[in-house]
């Protein structure tokens, strides 16, 4: 039995092997490039052209000179590539890794709640559809959100959307009103507090490191807050050995190759008794292979109508110009 299984583990390997030479084959061949986020799997961050947070990843997406874009993320995080690149190709592996904090946010319900609310500045976070962000002000990221909102007249009324613990957590650091749309990813929603707190218990010499899209009771009890990028940064310069991570455990794939001396532990969620990780599983959708396939036959493609395109593309170009330092 354990021959059997080396057999076929090596012949994974090997696959994977062949997929990834034929990708950087693709590559060179087609003028292509290859974004990851985080939350991918290791061997398509691995292979990937860049890693990096939301804003990171919109920021390389507004400078390549590429003509194929493979994003391996999610929907609206390939949709904002497109965005900012409407004459060349940008495809995801697959169509159907979306996000359940973009899809907490309607278009039609989002425009109510803005008739309900006029005379104030939109704010929305990356996290939402291209239709959601034509009708924005501005977008931000984990990664600037602070510095956005900061950027807004004092007396000037915000509407923030869609994350209801990211917009929480704004309002207690900024000291601005804000209202909020009730949103939430599903992934980050999933943390167990208590669970965190017997972990705690047990190492208690780790620290806590979390994203703002964690609830109020994971957040209040962390010793840093921050975007995925920020997390890793915040490890390789805090001079612990133990941290906690509460986010997708994707992120562990960079975290430990940045910080190979330090334990990181997965924060543990409500369902998951065995292995202590939450995944997102729209992230997750996105295969070596199906990466292979995108760029092979240039398909799924992100297409967007040129109306939106032109309309979500202001605010976004708005938040990458604050961004710049
Ligand atoms: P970051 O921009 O911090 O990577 O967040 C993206 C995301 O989807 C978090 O769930
Ligand atoms: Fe969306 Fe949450 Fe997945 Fe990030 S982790 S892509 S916010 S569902």
């Amino acid at each position: 039995m354990k021959g059997e299984g080396n057999a076929s583990e090596d012949n994974s390997g090997k696959q994977q092997e062949i997929l990834i030479n034929k990708i950087h084959r693709l590559k060179k061949r087609k003028n292509a490039i290859v974004l990851a986020h985080y939350y991918q799997v290791p061997e398509i961050q691995e292979v990937a052209d860049y890693v990096g947070d939301s804003l990171g990843l919109a920021q390389q997406a507004a400078q390549t000179h590429a003509d194929l874009i493979a994003f391996a993320g999610v929907h609206f995080m390939a949709e904002t590539a497109k965005l900012l690149n409407p004459q060349k190709k940008v495809v995801l592996p697959d169509l159907q890794a979306g996000c359940s904090l973009a899809d907490s946010l309607p278009p039609d319900q989002f425009e109510q709640f803005i008739n309900q609310h006029p005379g104030h500045t939109i704010i929305t976070y990356i996290n939402c559809s291209a239709d959601i962000k034509a009708m924005s002000d501005i977008i931000c990221t984990s990664s600037n959100a602070e510095q956005i909102i900061r950027s807004i007249p004092a007396n000037q009324p915000i509407i923030f959307a869609p994350d209801i613990n990211l917009g929480r957590y704004l309002i207690k650091k900024t000291g601005r009103h804000m209202q909020l749309w009730n949103g939430a990813c599903v992934v980050h929603q999933s943390f167990a507090i208590e669970k965190l707190l017997a972990l705690h218990r047990q190492h208690p010499d780790a620290k806590i490191i979390a994203h703002p899209e964690a609830e109020e009771h994971i957040l209040k009890v962390a010793h840093y807050i921050g975007s995925t990028a920020g997390m890793i940064k915040y490890v390789s310069q805090d001079r612990s050995s133990k941290y906690i991570v509460a986010t997708e455990a994707g992120i562990l794939h960079q975290m430990t190759k940045t910080v190979p001396d330090k334990i990181l532990i997965p924060a543990p969620s409500h369902e998951d008794n065995t292995c202590a990780c939450s995944e997102c599983g729209f992230m997750k959708m996105n295969t070596l292979e199906k990466l292979y396939l995108s760029m092979d036959t240039e398909g799924p493609e992100i297409t967007l109508r040129e109306e939106t395109r032109t309309k979500a593309l202001a605010p976004l170009l708005r938040m990458l110009e604050l961004s710049k330092n």
